[in-house]
Order: structure tokens, then sequence, then C-alpha cells
């Protein structure tokens, strides 16, 4: 077939880059549908955007080899029934020139359930059997004396099985691998939407291959998700703004239209429009430029972030987050559920997991951004909202001993400009459980705050990310991980790390969570165990050179992980089951672990994730201190206006 054509169908939407040129339209079937030439120009097309909205499902044409083994095939009618596809015949994302469709090797992804990603598993699996029925490492452990001649071996072989299961994971389009898997758990019948490829599940996975000196499948991921950023996406006739980067994806393979002896694939992006909730996936975006950074700087290739279209995708997402709403503050207002924590939780508003991913995407835009006429404002905008959110978090969200009883003595309904209690907090907020917790060392940045309202819980994700983007300070930053070592028996456990502290319970679980049975007391996102989060832990313990914290907590991990078969999360206060829910085989678990001990046996690659205190937001947070010693009068900084 000849690769140089291929079908779009038109739905609103807009237009990629490489689809620009040669586009003969054509009505089918509802849709509008044309071909088009694949040619050397990478800009985006704005005219064409602006007419043009294209549906939102990419494809990928190919000849059918054996219908009868490819599950989950969609007829075109039931495609079509859902007026958002445009496809393409086989192409790499990131190649200008003409490719032929490869189909002999390709690897068909169509569901967890029956992929040859099973076999692997259960490959890696038998394999254990054969080696005794336990997992080395278990064997180890339970012998009670580690000899470390031994514990090396049994540690290796961990991360060999976590190598096979995450390549067992990697889903393939067009035979090119572009993401892996959110779980590949044989055990479990209710795929739900575990077998498509989240953005936020693969960064670990991505960065895993960064460091293993793999780079393509992290190049095709950050190519093709970036297509899937500009398609319409609605519910109920609403869209949200464009720019926004999809909560997940998944490759399915679609009869041709008209031709019962051909198939092609199609990637499916999901914007949250069909997710449990129907949650923004606001923290997608952000990890895509974050990941977009760390490609560049671990291959050396920045080939990829100076293309046009990879420009205009990062200034898409920013114009998203930097546009002016209703704000008061310079954080980032969402709904419930729009990042890690994708059900309700009682973290809308400003939760501290999106405002580290914020800022931390910021700096990494910022050293992106290819400077042009056309983007100072943005520019602008951008270094202006560093500032202000930064002073922000390390002003209002911080919390230790001394300022906790600050809090507990503040005065309320104070009106002006001179106001200590800004938010009107009234001290009764306080819970009791801090005043037992907090220590008398440590602190921590609480998870959201609202005018007379503070979520004094203790967010993992933000905090450690706070510490790896440098949005909390260096003092702050040590002070997270003193709070961490000091609340070992609660945060780390049984296994690292709980996802928050402490659970919501009673009266309180059923009014915030609307009594959500996933999200009972310690499961779950409800203070459950999230082993995935020890590559955060180790990134952060490594930026503030104290490897060891995350060191422990991976001998935590070593001890069971791999007998309990990756869990996604673990349940009760010490981490003690696997999770009543938790899918078995969870990618982010796998990678995870693969990144934590990448980056500590070379603590140097970190740098990839981490951003170093910029020296004109220190000058410009002390200025604004200085300006105002007693810290009451925060409107030092006039907002220059900028236009987006
Ligand atoms: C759960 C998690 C979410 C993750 C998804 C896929 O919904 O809360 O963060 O992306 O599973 O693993």
């Amino acid at each position: 077939m000849g690769t140089s054509e291929a079908m779009l169908q038109v739905v609103p939407g807009a237009l990629p880059s490489q689809f620009h040129s040669g586009l003969c339209f054509d009505k089918s079937n509802s849709f509008l549908s044309f071909k088009y030439h694949v040619s050397n120009r990478k800009e985006r097309s704005y005219g064409l955007m602006q007419q043009l909205n294209f549906s939102r499902t990419l494809r990928c044409c190919k000849r059918m080899l054996a219908l009868n083994s490819i599950d989950d095939v969609y007829r075109g009618k039931t495609v079509n029934d859902r007026l958002d596809s445009l496809s393409c015949k086989c192409r790499q994302a990131e190649s200008d020139s003409e490719v032929t469709a490869e189909v002999g090797n390709r690897i068909w992804i169509n569901g967890a359930a029956n992929g040859p990603n099973i076999k692997n598993i259960e490959g890696v699996q038998q394999l254990k059997h054969e080696n005794g029925g336990l997992p080395s490492n278990i064997k180890v452990a339970t012998a009670g004396t580690i000899n470390n001649t031994l514990r090396s071996v049994s540690v290796d072989s961990i991360e060999d099985e976590a190598w096979d299961l995450l390549r067992a994971s990697i889903v393939y389009y067009c035979g090119n691998p572009i993401g892996t898997i959110a779980a590949n758990d044989p055990t479990n019948s209710s795929i739900s939407n575990y077998d498509q490829v989240f953005i936020r599940d693969f960064i670990p996975s991505g960065i895993a291959f960064l460091l293993k000196g793999e780079y393509d499948i992290v190049r095709n991921f950050i190519l093709y998700t970036l297509q899937l950023q500009s398609w319409e996406k609605t519910m109920d006739c609403h869209s949200p703004g464009q720019g926004l980067m999809p909560a997940s994806f998944k490759v399915r393979t679609v009869l041709l239209d008209g031709d019962d002896s051909a198939t092609e694939e199609v990637l499916d992006p999901d914007f949250g429009e069909a997710a449990i909730g129907r949650v923004a996936p606001v923290d997608s975006g952000l990890w895509w430029i974050i990941l977009l950074r760390a490609y560049g700087k671990c291959s050396g290739d920045l080939s990829v972030q100076e293309r046009v279209d990879v420009q205009t995708g990062i200034k898409m997402i920013l114009k998203l987050c930097l546009a002016d709403g209703f704000d008061m503050f310079p954080t980032l207002l969402v709904t419930d559920g729009s990042c890690m924590i994708d059900r309700r939780m009682g973290i809308h508003g400003h939760p501290l997991e999106i405002q580290a991913l914020f800022y931390s995407a910021l700096l990494c835009a910022r050293e992106m951004l290819a400077p042009e006429d056309g983007s100072a404002d943005l520019i602008r905008a951008l270094n202006n909202r560093l500032v202000a959110l930064s002073f922000h978090i390390r002003e209002y969200y911080w919390i230790d001993l001394r300022k906790l009883n600050e809090i507990y003595r503040y005065k309320t309904e104070e009106y002006s400009y001179d106001a200590v209690n800004k938010f009107n907090i009234y001290p009764d907020q306080i819970p009791p459980w801090l005043v037992e917790w907090m220590s008398n060392k440590g602190g921590y940045l609480i998870g959201n705050l609202q005018p007379a309202h503070m979520d004094f819980r203790f967010f993992s994700l933000g905090n450690l990310w706070s510490i790896v983007s440098s949005l909390a300070t260096i003092d702050q930053s040590h002070a997270i991980l003193d709070l961490i070592e000091a609340k070992w028996a609660e945060l780390v456990a049984d296994m690292p790390l709980k996802i928050c502290y402490p659970a919501l319970e009673g009266q309180e679980w059923r009014i915030i969570t609307g009594s959500d049975p996933k999200n009972t007391p310690w499961s779950y996102h409800n203070a459950g165990s999230w082993p995935t989060l020890l590559w955060q832990l180790t990134v952060a313990c490594i930026k503030m050179n104290r490897p060891g914290i995350a060191e422990n907590a991976i001998k935590i991990v070593e001890r069971r992980i791999s007998r309990d078969k990756w869990p996604e999360y673990y349940d009760t206060k010490r981490a003690r089951f696997i999770g009543k829910q938790a899918r078995l085989f969870q990618t982010w678990s796998i990678a995870g672990y693969l990144v934590a001990k990448l980056l500590l046996a070379n603590p140097d690659a970190a740098k990839i994730l981490i951003n170093i205190e910029d020296s004109e937001l220190v000058n410009a947070f002390s200025c604004m201190l200085s300006a105002n010693p007693k810290r009451k009068r925060a409107r030092i900084v006039s907002r220059q206006s900028y236009i987006v």
C-alpha cells in the first residue's frame, strides 16, 4: 500500500504538523475523510488548525494476517459511530519521509488478556518455580542471615525479572514501541482501562528506558502523544481547552472500512471523557514536558524538543496552564482527581502535586523553548508565574512545629492587606492527629490551601516533587526528608510509600470521598502504599545528597515485591496487605523500582529530572521578602500584563 497516502476522517479538532498538504476531501459515513501526503514540512498549520478540527484517533493501516487471533477488532461501523477517528498509514511519527508498513514481526497489542505479554509473564513466573518455587530473594530473606553475595545475586534476579516484565508491557504501534501498558495482570478478569498506556504511568518506564540507553520508545511516546494532544475531545458536547494531553491511550486494531482483508491500528486517546468520574488529566501535559526535557538531557538528542510541532505542543500546554481565570492565587486551580489520585479524594482546588509538577514543567519548558519574537510574552508570563508560585507555596503551604503553633494562635476575620492570617484559617481546623504527629524535627508542604481551608494531609508525591523541582527551599527540602525519616513507621512501614497520610475515616471518609468503596481508609488513594513512589523518593534523596534514605526504602521493597507479583498498591496502616483491588504486575511499580536502582547506581543521571534552584528566582524571592520583612503584605511584585 502506498504509504505516502493516508486517510484522515475529520471531525472538529486540530491538525498535526505532518498532515498538511495534498488534502483532498471526501465525504464518507458521516465523516469528512481525506488523503494526505507526508512531506518534509514540520510546522503546524495554524490556519488549518483553526479551519479544520480533526478527530482524535490516530490510525495505522495494515493487511490483516490472522484476524481470528485479534481480539478487540472494531467493525468499521462501530468506529464510525464514534465520530472521532483519524487514520494514517503506517509511518513513524518522527519520520518525514515515506515509510512502508512493516507488519511481519509486529506484536499485536489488543488488550492485556490474550496478548503475548501474558505469556512472557507466565514465563517469568515459571522460571521462578523452576528455580525452586520461591524466588531466590525470598529464600535469602527468610534465611535471616543476609550474605552479601547471595543478596546481590537475589537482587540481580529481581532486577532481571523487572526488566523482563517491563519489556513484556511494551505497546507497539505500527511495529514501533510507543509506551507501556498500565498493568499486565493475568489474574484479573476486569481489565477496565489498565490495558492502556497512561501518560503518568509511562514516566518511570520512559526514564528506565532512557537510563538504559533505549531512547526510541521514549521518542516515539513523546511524538505520538503530541499528535493526540490537539484533537478535539468532547464530553456531552463540551470541549476542554486545547493543549490538554490525554490521560491514556490504547492501540486498537480495527477492520479497514470496505476491505475485510485488511486492518488498521488506531491510537485511541482518553482525555477523561471515558475515565471513571470523568476526571481531567491535568498532570499529563506537565509530565510530558518533564519527560521531553529528560529525553533531551539523557540522549543528547535535542532535535526532538527543537521541532516546530514539539515547540508548539509545549506552548499549547503552557497557554492552557497560564490562561487567566478567576483565580486569586498563582497556584493552578483544578477539580478533584486531576492527577495520580484520579478519584474523588477532596483534593480539588490547589493540590500540591499539581503545583509541584506545574512548577517543574514551567522550569523545564523555559529551558527548552526556542527564543523567538512570538514567545516573548509567554516567557514573561512563565517567569512571573514561577516567582509568584514559589513564593506562595514556600510561604503558605509550609508547615512545621513552629508554624503550626503560629496557626494555633491565629487571629481570624482580618480585613485589609496587612492580615497575617490571609486565608482566614480558623485554628480549630488543626486536626487532632497533627498535634500529636508533627515531629520536632522536619516539616512538610500541606496538601491544599483555599480560603478558610488548609488540607493538612501529607501527600508524598507533591512533597517529593517539590524537592526535585526546587519548589521547596533547600531547608524545606531537608526538613521534608527529615520528616520521612522521623515518620518512617507510618510513611514507609512495610512497603514504601504512603500516597498520603493519614487516611480519611468515618464521617470524613463518607463526606469527602462520597463513600467510595475503593478508597476505604488505608487503602488505594486513601493512604494506601504505592511502590511506584519509590522512584520519586530516590530522585529527591539523590538531589539532597541523602541517598541512604532511598537505599533503606529499596531494601524494604526487595523483601517482598517480586513475591507479591509487583502490586499496584498495598493496604493497611503498615502496608502489610496487597491492596484489596490492586492489580498485579503493575508496570509503574516495576519501572519505579528499576529507576530507583539505576539512579542509585548512577546518581549523576538524576540530573535529567532535577531542577536546580534558579538564581534569578532566588533573587526575586529575597526581594519580595526583604521588601516585606514581616511577610504581611505580598503585593510587591506588580503583575506585568502579557498577551498569551
Ligand atoms: C489508578 C491510579 C492512576 C493511574 C492508573 C493506571 O487510577 O490512581 O494514577 O494512572 O491507575 O495505573
